[in-house]
């Protein structure tokens, strides 16, 4: 749930302030994957050289907050002569939200070895075993100084140092057999004084990519991985590691001296500004840039696994990832949906044959058609796609479909059979839990198929096959466009299934065509914006928040609650209308807002009912209903009345109220809309 970013320059003189500004900037980009505290370790300046009194001290700053505070503090201490200039450099930085230990400077990242700072770390994930390590290493005399797992980290890789047995072991070596010794989830970049100019990195379950920059061309948009074989002789606490001969294999393997710059990070949003050629590590990778060159080590080669790692060239620009003229990340992706939703859409749907191919799917749909069931597992808002879409998935494949938080799956080991598909929604594509019953569904054989936001994630990798929802990136820690994106891919999904099911033309090409125009209608719905600032205007004081509906729309309460509760902090439910009368309409009086979903589609008769109900007791709804619908209207305290589509579809269009409406009450409740306390974008722990 952190953000980590590291910047190396070979032969490529930048003064000290553009080191820092690099890696400052790299950790705003990533700020969204956590922000209570962030840190940076950098090469100690000569002439201020205070512990070691020599080059190759390591100095950190840390500290409590967001990124700025950091960059703040960096200009106040002296400790960096900002004219100085480096031709070879190697910083690390990172951006945290706590999991072990509170946010403070001392347990914020880069952690450290010792005093000196011989090594110090930057982690991204979390270490499950770090007790019975903290314990080992308190008995070897190692005395720890913060209270997070990752500290165990940088102590045991000099316990390693300090112990080794042959002096000219390597860096990546010692790098090598940490990991043996760490169980749980990580993505770590490593820097020592005993290794100057020296970059280590390495990851399990949490993602890592580096970028490459260099003047000239790259020889080869490849690097082979290079396998290790054989025993190490050095004393470690444990038993099964292995030896290898260093690099050979690297990017200017010409002999000549290439300047060269290279960037680690944990998505690409922070490196794209740099660079767009990238390389995505994959699990147990130890990527080591030494002398310029950067290669990449295995302990053992596994059955079909892949030698060779590629340069690619990332498409998204930095223009998409910027905030343009809108206040907050989330209301400008709120305002992309109309986009966002076309692109989901691009290259998908012929609208003039009716056809829907979903390149990713297509080898596997006999398989599909012919599955037990689909089970569509994911978190949070992700979760909320599949719910949202579930009904009319029933409909189009004729198949039994569960929706699943991917949590609870896990909790109660859920029967999963060779003949299942099994969907895992994600965003982020790395969500813990998310891609923790991925792995549980493909222990059991089961097809999987990712539907994420995020190419080269996790999920998307390690699935079978999958949907990218091309929505473009998605900082803002609410998520909003990849909501309706997701929405959008599963129905196609299920319009492809269906293709050739006669009994069900009919309702596909109305499907289709409302697909067709559905941009168009959500930018109307965009336009009720000012509408919406005004009911929010009237609601910004309030405690709680009620959102009810049945049917199709269930899910968009549950969406909308969502989002209300996670950037306005008032308490808020998403209530299933079905329901009112077995408890939830005790909460009924004048002072407790409602907002009622009530659209023209098969619950139209009995969402009217509960809106009987609630004016029974005194209650005032405010109603999102369809254009002109003077029936339900008549009985509202305010309405907003959205443009009516197919029912499948009316989801997505009433999902945007309570997005712009969280959006304006988080802002007049004073909060910042794009980080809320205690969230992070990306839940890399379970
Ligand atoms: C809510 C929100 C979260 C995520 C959830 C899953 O606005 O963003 O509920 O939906 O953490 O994340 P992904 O989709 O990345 O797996």
């Amino acid at each position: 749930m952190c953000g980590i970013f590291a910047y190396l320059n070979y032969q490529v003189p930048r003064t000290r302030k553009e080191i820092f500004e690099t890696l400052v900037k790299g950790l705003q980009r990533l700020e969204y994957r956590g922000y209570d505290s962030a840190g940076i370790a950098v090469d100690g300046p000569n002439k201020t050289a205070t512990d070691l009194n020599n080059n190759n001290s390591i100095c950190l700053i840390k500290k409590k907050g967001k990124v700025k505070a950091l960059d703040e503090e960096l200009y106040q201490k002296d400790l960096v002569d900002l004219d100085e200039s480096l031709v070879t450099h190697f910083g690390l930085a990172h951006t945290r939200w706590a999991t072990h230990g509170e946010p403070n400077a001392l347990n914020s990242h880069p952690q450290r070895s010792d005093k000196n700072n011989e090594f110090v770390v930057i982690h991204n994930g979390i270490i499950t075993n770090y007790k019975e390590l903290k314990a080992y290493l308190i008995t070897r005399g190692y005395e720890f100084e913060s209270d997070t797992d990752t500290e165990v980290i940088p102590k045991l890789i000099k316990y390693l140092y300090d112990n080794r047995e042959n002096s000219s072991v390597t860096f990546s070596k010692l790098v090598e057999r940490v990991i043996q010794q760490l169980e749980g989830a990580f993505a770590l970049v490593f820097k020592s004084r005993h290794y100057p100019g020296e970059a280590v990195a390495t990851r399990r379950g949490s993602p890592l990519l580096i970028g490459v920059r260099s003047e000239h061309k790259l020889p080869s948009e490849h690097i082979s991985v290079q396998y290790n074989s054989g025993h190490h002789k050095e004393e470690v606490p444990d038993k099964n590691s292995h030896n290898r001969t260093d690099s050979s294999n690297a990017i200017n393997s010409n002999g000549d001296c290439v300047a060269v710059e290279y960037y680690f990070a944990s998505d690409a949003s922070a490196i794209i500004e740099h660079t767009n050629k990238v390389l995505y590590m994959e699990d147990s990778d130890i990527a080591v840039v030494k002398g310029g060159e950067l290669s990449i080590h295995r302990i053992n080669r596994q059955a079909g696994e892949d030698p060779v790692r590629a340069i690619q060239t990332l498409q998204m620009e930095l223009q998409q990832i910027m905030k343009g003229n809108f206040d907050a990340f989330m209301q400008k992706e709120i305002f992309e949906q109309p986009e966002s939703i076309f692109n989901t859409m691009r290259g998908r749907i012929c609208f003039d044959t009716n056809k829907v191919i979903l390149g990713g799917l297509k080898d596997h749909l006999k398989e599909i058609k012919r599955c037990r069931r689909l089970i569509m597992i994911g978190c949070g808002t992700s979760f909320h796609a599949a719910v949202a879409t579930r009904q009319i998935l029933e409909e189009l494949t004729e198949l039994p479909v569960m929706v699943e938080l991917a949590s609870d799956f896990l909790d109660r080991n859920t029967p999963v059979f060779r003949d299942d598909v099994c969907f895992f929604i994600s965003q982020s594509g790395e969500t813990a839990d998310t891609q923790m019953s991925l792995q549980y569904c493909k222990d059991r054989g089961a097809l999987t198929v990712g539907i994420t936001n995020t190419v080269g994630s996790s999920i998307c990798r390690m699935t079978d096959c999958g949907v990218h929802i091309n929505a473009g990136p998605e900082i803002g820690v609410a998520s909003t466009k990849a909501y309706t994106s997701q929405f959008v891919s599963l129905i196609m999904f299920g319009l492809m299934v269906s293709e050739d099911r006669l009994s069900l033309q009919k309702r596909r090409l109305e499907i289709i065509n409302a697909l067709k125009v559905l941009p168009e209608l959500i930018r109307k719905v965009l336009s009720l914006d000012e509408k919406i600032k005004v009911i929010a205007n009237e609601l910004y004081q309030q405690r709680s928040l009620l959102v009810m509906g049945r049917g199709y729309n269930y899910a968009t309460c549950l969406e909308g609650a969502l989002k209300i509760k996670e950037i306005t902090y008032m308490h808020s439910e998403g209530i299933l209308a079905g329901e009112l009368k077995h408890g939830p309409l005790a909460l009924i009086d004048k002072h407790m807002p409602v907002i009622m979903i009530i659209m023209r589609d098969g619950c139209y008769t009995k969402c009217q009912n509960a809106l009987q109900q609630v004016t029974a007791r005194s209650g005032r709804p405010i109603i999102l209903c369809c254009q002109d619908d003077s029936e339900v209207t008549k009985n509202a305290y305010k309405t907003i009345e959205l443009p009516q589509t197919v029912d499948c579809l009316q989801g997505i269009l009433s999902v945007i109220p309570l997005q712009l409406l969280s959006f304006h009450l988080a802002v007049l409740r004073g909060y910042d809309v794009d980080f809320p306390r205690n969230l992070a974008k990306s839940v890399t722990v379970e």
